[in-house]
């Protein structure tokens, strides 16, 4: 079956449904095509610090301990909006009247955090130019399917993904949006060697939060107390962001995400895979994974 098939046998869920059309090879809603070049024209500014995940992977969860060390570990301050427009996601183009992402982040004062979900070779140039920190969180390839799938089925954008063995061999192949998980997390593996990057692990931040928060701060050049550090925690914990507004999208309309259907803050924790994948499709994986990642020094935690 033709990749252009494939898509389309993909049953469109709503009239919400956004089309897929890629950009140099990396599936896109369409109106992320269509709006392309005023992203990639994007002018970053030096102080700029970018957010950058393959989606699923714990993005709003740092989002949030960033904004909690930028404002010294005050949950107040942190609640003055929706986490969606505090860090706006880039390259988000949803239909109009929207604002669309990066116009919201253009009208921001500096310092500006910024979320994407591109890969290495799409950030926009300028970014690089003003050598730009970069955090980068990487998930483990199982827990990271298992919650897109439940994520194409919550949110109106995106296409019904079928029954799970559908969905892991559509995102196995990177014909999801956003493409292959193993070039996203590869090659910004790879671009931490040439540029201000910090490149960290979900997995690592459940088991010891503490000590990932203070190498995000390290990296941002602050430094917080041990009071602060623990009120980061508390605050971040699963249990307390599922429950908070500001960060768990029920703001948004039940039109675009269906939390009925799952809740954005879903489960949280590693291993959730377990309860999905077959042993065949966990030992099918994991030997795509080996090659996929083969020399890159590159190694996932499924389990903690
Ligand atoms: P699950 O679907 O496995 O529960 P993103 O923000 O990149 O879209 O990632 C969403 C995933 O991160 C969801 O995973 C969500 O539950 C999880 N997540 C969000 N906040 C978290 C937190 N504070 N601790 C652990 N996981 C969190």
């Amino acid at each position: 079956m033709s990749f252009d098939s494939e898509m389309e046998s993909l049953n469109l869920k709503s009239n919400m449904t956004l089309k897929m059309v890629e950009v140099e090879g990396v599936p896109f809603f369409n109106t992320i095509a269509e709006n392309w070049d005023s992203i990639w024209s994007f002018k970053a500014r030096p102080d700029d610090l970018i957010i950058c995940t393959y989606p699923k992977s714990g993005t709003t969860w740092m989002q949030e301990i960033v904004d909690m060390i930028q404002q010294g570990g005050d949950p107040q301050k942190c609640a003055r909006a929706p986490i969606y427009t505090r860090i706006p996601l880039l390259e988000m183009c949803p239909p109009r009247p929207r604002s669309f992402g990066f116009e919201l982040a253009e009208a921001m004062p500096s310092p500006r955090s910024i979320k994407t979900h591109l890969s290495v070779q799409l950030l926009p140039p300028s970014f690089w130019q003003h050598n730009c920190k970069i955090i980068y969180v990487a998930r483990n390839v199982k827990d990271c399917a298992v919650s897109y799938f439940y994520f194409h089925l919550m949110h109106s954008y995106f296409p019904e993904p079928g029954n799970w063995n559908q969905f892991l061999d559509i995102f196995t192949a990177g014909k999801v949006f956003w493409g292959s998980w193993f070039d996203h997390v590869r090659g910004w593996w790879e671009a931490k060697d040439h540029h201000p990057i910090l490149y960290l692990f979900y997995e690592d931040i459940k088991e010891d939060p503490v000590r990932e928060i203070c190498k995000i701060a390290q990296f941002l050049g602050l430094e917080l107390s041990e009071q602060v550090v623990n009120q980061i925690v508390q605050h971040t914990v699963f249990e307390n962001m599922k429950v908070n507004p500001w960060v768990n999208y029920t703001t948004l309309s039940p039109s675009i995400m269906d939390h009925t259907v799952s809740p954005f803050m879903r489960k949280g924790t590693v291993g959730d895979w377990k309860e999905h994948f077959t042993v065949a499709q966990s030992e099918w994986l994991d030997d795509i994974c080996a090659r996929e990642l083969e020399g890159s020094g590159l190694t996932f935690r499924t389990h903690l």
